[in-house]
This record gives structure tokens, sequence and C-alpha cells, in this order.
């Protein structure tokens, strides 16, 4: 089990590339499965997720090559529709080949995914919407879906869920006739989604009201595509930036989507700018190193603050200025990492789904395991903030998001080294 070492107190400085979006490429590669021709997905983020969902891919039967940052997916020899226990066990978003192998086969066999660290997290709407469009589904302990056809519908989402719309999408752009998906999901990755299927062939058009219009049954060719910047890896360094004190830019084709996040370092007194394919930020003025605390802040989805990157934000605030709340609106236990940075004397009160943050001068080194993958980010950010040495003791889930965490960090001037 490799594990990282980090001290902290280095103001991060200099420049890094983001990798490509880990929750925009899973979506795109259970896309590779429907229509014909090869698909090439360039700028594809090297991390456990990828690897996971590509495994999953090949028991199906694509024919997968990966080089360089870029994954070749040939799903023309297609002939499984069942994934084991086993094989979905590794990766949550699995349950996004329930659309595309339905699309695809009108059959899917699939574990039935479990809670996992930060919720419950159901997939009611997940099987609602794509009864809407003709699947029919049975099995107790498993999901075994069949549609005798697929044809489109009215699917009024009541919340709008991401991997509800992604797999909504998935299995409308092959049924006949056209889909409205009311309430979807507005995060950029479906945006990318869609794009994706467009360069395909796809008719799909966001409407001004945020619905998603999808045009079926217009067969999908080969595409060549590339993966936009990681939103929440670029969060996650601008965060650790802010709280270090430090002034980087972070190169990022699309600094357009991160949306609140500008807004909340803009709260922190940190300044901050987008030009030229990157996003610049400087913290060296604020005072004692010490951004300024947020008074309240809510988790919601896109446009509103990401969830993903609630535990970053709680990291760079526990030393902040001041009092801040944060609300998470959006999962119901992502506050475990809190319990993480109380061990290293951060002083945080939780009260149901508010976290209460009282920013302290100093944080110190300490032993730490990381409860997620978003916790585990928060957790290096919070080293680099402490004082002395600070292990994180477990990988693996950082590892699921992140490329390569202490590369990027040790560009920026980071003390932080991975021991295997
Ligand atoms: C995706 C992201 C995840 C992000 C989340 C919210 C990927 C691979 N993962 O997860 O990183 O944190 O969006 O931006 O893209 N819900 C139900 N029933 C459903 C579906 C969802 O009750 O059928 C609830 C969930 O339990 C959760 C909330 O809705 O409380 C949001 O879930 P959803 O938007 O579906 O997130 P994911 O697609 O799982």
């Amino acid at each position: 089990m490799s594990y990282l070492e980090i001290r902290g107190g280095v103001p991060l400085c200099g420049e890094v590339k983001v990798q490509g979006s880990k929750n925009g490429v899973l979506p795109i590669l259970a896309a590779c499965m429907l229509g014909t021709g090869v698909c090439v997905i360039e700028n594809c983020p090297s991390i456990r997720d990828v690897n996971d969902t590509l495994e999953i891919m090949k028991m199906l039967g694509c024919r997968v090559e990966q080089y360089a940052g870029t994954v070749r997916v040939d799903a023309s020899e297609v002939c499984r529709y069942e994934i084991t226990a086993m094989e979905a066990a590794r990766i949550r978003s699995s349950v996004l080949f329930l659309g595309a192998l339905l699309g695809r086969m009108k059959k899917a066999v699939l574990p039935l995914p479990g809670g996992c660290a930060i919720g419950a997290r159901p997939i009611d709407q997940h099987l609602w919407a794509l009864a809407h469009l003709g699947a029919e589904f049975s099995g107790e302990t498993r999901i075994v879906a069949s549609a005798e056809e697929l044809h489109g519908d009215i699917v009024s989402l009541p919340f709008p869920s991401v991997g509800a719309t992604e797999n909504t999408i998935l299995a409308a752009v092959c049924a006949s006739g056209e889909t409205l998906i009311e309430n979807a999901a507005r995060e950029p990755e479906i945006d990318e989604l869609c794009e994706f299927l467009n360069c395909r062939g796809a008719r799909i058009n966001r409407e001004e009201n945020g619905s998603i219009r999808i045009c079926g049954g217009i067969p999908l060719g080969p595409v060549c595509y590339r993966m936009k910047a990681d939103r929440i890896v670029t969060g996650t360094y601008l965060l650790a930036a802010a709280a270090t004190g430090g002034m980087v830019r972070i190169v990022n084709d699309d600094a357009s989507r991160l949306g609140m996040l500008t807004e909340v370092l803009d709260q922190m007194e940190v300044s901050i700018s987008c030009r030229e394919g990157a996003v610049c930020l400087d913290a060296q003025h604020v005072s004692e190193s010490r951004v300024c605390a947020v008074p309240y802040l809510e988790t919601a989805p896109h446009p509103g603050f990401p969830t993903d990157l609630q535990s970053p934000l709680m990291a760079a605030l526990c030393r902040a200025r001041g009092r801040s709340c944060i609300c998470e609106k959006v999962f119901e236990n992502r506050f475990c990492t809190a319990d993480e940075l109380k061990k290293m004397g951060a002083k945080i009160e939780i009260q149901g789904s508010l976290a209460v943050i009282d920013g302290v001068a100093q944080l110190h080194a300490g032993t730490l395991v990381p409860p997620d993958l978003r916790g585990g980010a928060a957790l290096v950010i919070a080293a680099l903030q402490a004082k002395g040495s600070t292990v994180i003791s477990d990988m693996t889930y950082i590892d699921r998001g992140y490329e390569a965490i202490e590369r990027d960090l040790a560009r920026l001037g980071a003390d932080i080294r991975r021991y295997r």
C-alpha cells in the first residue's frame, strides 16, 4: 500500500497543467459502447476509476488500447450484457453501463450498487427514468433490465441527478423518437457527454431552461475526442494554494466550468483571475497566510458549489481568520473528513448537515487515513498547511481520481513524497 509524506508550511508557487476530467470521461467511456466505429479519447486521465472502467469494458467484449493519455475503444465485438458483482465492486459508476447496455443490447444485468462512504446513493431515479423509455426491471439482489424496444418520452427527474441524467441520455440516444429530460443535471460533464455523442452524429440539445432534448435512433459513428480539464482537480489545487498563501497558475483549457468556486475564493480574499487557458491565484498578500473565513456556504447541484469540493474547502478553511459554516446538501455522509482534520488540531463542530469551522492559527502534523476520494485530497490540503511531517496512510482513494497528486504538488514546490 503506498502512502504520502508531506512536510507542510511551504506556500505553493508555480504552474501545473490539470489532467482530463474524471467525471467527464467515465460516462464517455460508457458511451463508446454505443454505435459503430472506433472511439479515440485524448487527454484521458490515468486514474484508477478509468482503469477499472476499462477492465469492465474489456470483459463486455470491447477492444481497448491505452497509450500516453489516449484510449482507443473498439466496441464492434461487444457480446456480453452482464457485469458481475466482482467487476462492479471496483467502481460505483459501473451503474452507467445500465443505460449504455440497454441502449446497445436491450438487456443489462448488474449488481445493485451499494451505498458508499459518502452516502446511501440509491439509484431509484435511474431506474424510473429508464422505465419511461421502455425498460423493465426484475431481480432482487441485482438489476436485471430488458426492453423490447426503447422509445423516447418526457422524463421529468425529481432531482437533477448526474448519474440518472447520464444513464437516460445513453439509453435515449439509442431509442426511437425524441426524449426530453426535464430538471436534467447541469453539471458541465453532462454537456461534455452530449458534445461527445454529437461529435459521433447524435442530435442532443440543452434547452434554455436546462432541459435536454435527444433525438434518438441516429446512427453513431467513430470519433476522436479530447477531454476537458478536471474542474474538481483544478479546484483542489486552487484551494491548496489559497490555504498555503501561495501564487499559482493552473493550466485549464476551460476555466468557465469553475462556477461558484471563484466567488468563494473571492470571499476568502484571495485574488483569482482566468486568462489565456489558465486560472491564476494569488494568496501571497493574505494576512499571516490565513485566508478569510466563509460565513455560510451550501453545496448544491451545478451551478451551485460542488459537493466534491466541500471537503477540500473545509480543509482550506481550518486555518481561516474567523468562523466558517458549510451546509452539505447533496451527500449525507460527507463530513467524515472532519474527524481526521480534528486530529490535526482543527476546530470543527458537526451539527447534522452543518459543519462549523473555527479557524485556528496552526494545524499540526499527524498520521491520517483518507475516508473517501475527495476527503483524501482534503487531508493533503491540511497537511500542506501543517507544521511538521504528515503521513497520509493509504493512497487507494486518492488514486481513484488524481493522476499523481504528489507529482503535481511537487511541481508547485510542495515538500511531498510517495512511498510504495
Ligand atoms: C456524480 C459524481 C460525483 C458527484 C455527484 C454530485 C460521477 C462519476 N460522480 O455522482 O462525483 O459528487 O455527481 O455532483 O460523475 N440520488 C437519489 N436517487 C438516484 C440518484 C441520486 O436519491 O437515483 C441522490 C444521491 O443519493 C445523492 C444525490 O441524489 O444524494 C446526488 O446524486 P447524483 O447527482 O446522482 O450523483 P452521482 O451521479 O452518484
